[in-house]
């Protein structure tokens, strides 16, 4: 299969043996993988590393179009096939296209977890997105508004979430993914069928909505990541793998 590898000296776009699915794993036919400002500097201890790991594709055993998150430890889904654990699949909204939904599993699930999980986001608080109109950013104001908040740009804040780094705004609470910044909690995404199944509710009852900036080919990735290194983007930059 055509997989991206990352290697000491750089990307490069290669043949490998199509993996195959272990106990608890699905082989997917990715159909789109999207990519995240600054993922190439995640698995330099496992290198050559398949980059991207949020996908949209079908499962070849049941057929099934499914979308997730995968984990971080192992390798990515930047190639025509992906062995992804069952645990972290769930059903692709169905509204959204493969492109559509492979943009939305690090940005909704990051942005879930930032705004709930660890800033306790309640109905009726004051919330400062910084990034806004980034991968993370566009969907936490969508989920902070649809969760009662105020979303705000200046003033008194209950919670900060910061997705853009540098300067972090101040605020009773403060949580970031950017990096990590005194006195703010700083978290790493897990992958979580239950909160993908809560997104895809809201996709398919049209209350979120995903950006997608660009889609460049799997040939392509290295100009796709040098956009999604680029300031000015709106959305998420998808890897389109197969044609639909
Ligand atoms: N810890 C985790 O689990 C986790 C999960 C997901 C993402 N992340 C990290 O969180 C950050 C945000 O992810 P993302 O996918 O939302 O990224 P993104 O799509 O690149 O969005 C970043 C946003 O920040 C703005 N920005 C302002 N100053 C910036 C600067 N100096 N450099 C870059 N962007 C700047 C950009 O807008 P303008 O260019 O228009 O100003 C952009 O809207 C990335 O560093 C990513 O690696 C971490």
């Amino acid at each position: 299969m055509l997989a991206v590898r990352l290697h000491d000296d750089g990307l490069k776009v290669e043949e490998i043996a199509t993996p195959s699915p272990g106990p608890g794993e699905v082989l997917v036919r990715v159909h789109a993988a999207a990519i995240t400002r600054d993922e190439l500097e995640w698995p330099v201890d496992r290198l050559p590393a398949i980059p991207s790991y949020e996908l949209s594709g079908v499962a070849v055993d049941s057929g099934d179009e499914v979308y997730a998150l995968t984990p971080f430890d192992r390798d990515g889904v930047a190639a025509e096939y992906a062995v992804v654990p069952a645990a972290v699949l769930a059903p692709k909204p169905s509204r959204l296209s493969h492109v559509e939904a492979a943009a939305l599993p690090m940005g909704g699930l990051t942005a879930w977890q930032a705004l709930f999980v660890h800033g306790g986001l309640a109905r009726g608080e004051r919330v400062l997105i910084t990034g806004a109109s980034g991968g993370v950013g566009h969907i936490a104001v969508q989920l902070a508004r649809q969760a009662g908040a105020m979303v705000v740009e200046s003033g008194p804040v209950d919670l900060v979430f910061d997705t853009r780094g540098g300067d972090v705004p101040a605020g009773d609470r403060v949580v970031t993914v950017a990096e990590e910044t005194p006195g703010a909690i700083y978290f790493i995404v897990e992958p979580d069928r239950e909160q993908l199944l809560e997104l895809t509710a809201l996709v398919d009852a049209r209350e979120l909505g995903v950006e997608v900036d660009s889609v460049f080919p799997l040939t392509d990735a290295q100009a796709a990541f040098e956009r999604v290194a680029a300031r000015g983007k709106r959305g998420k930059v998808v890897l389109g793998v197969a044609n639909d």
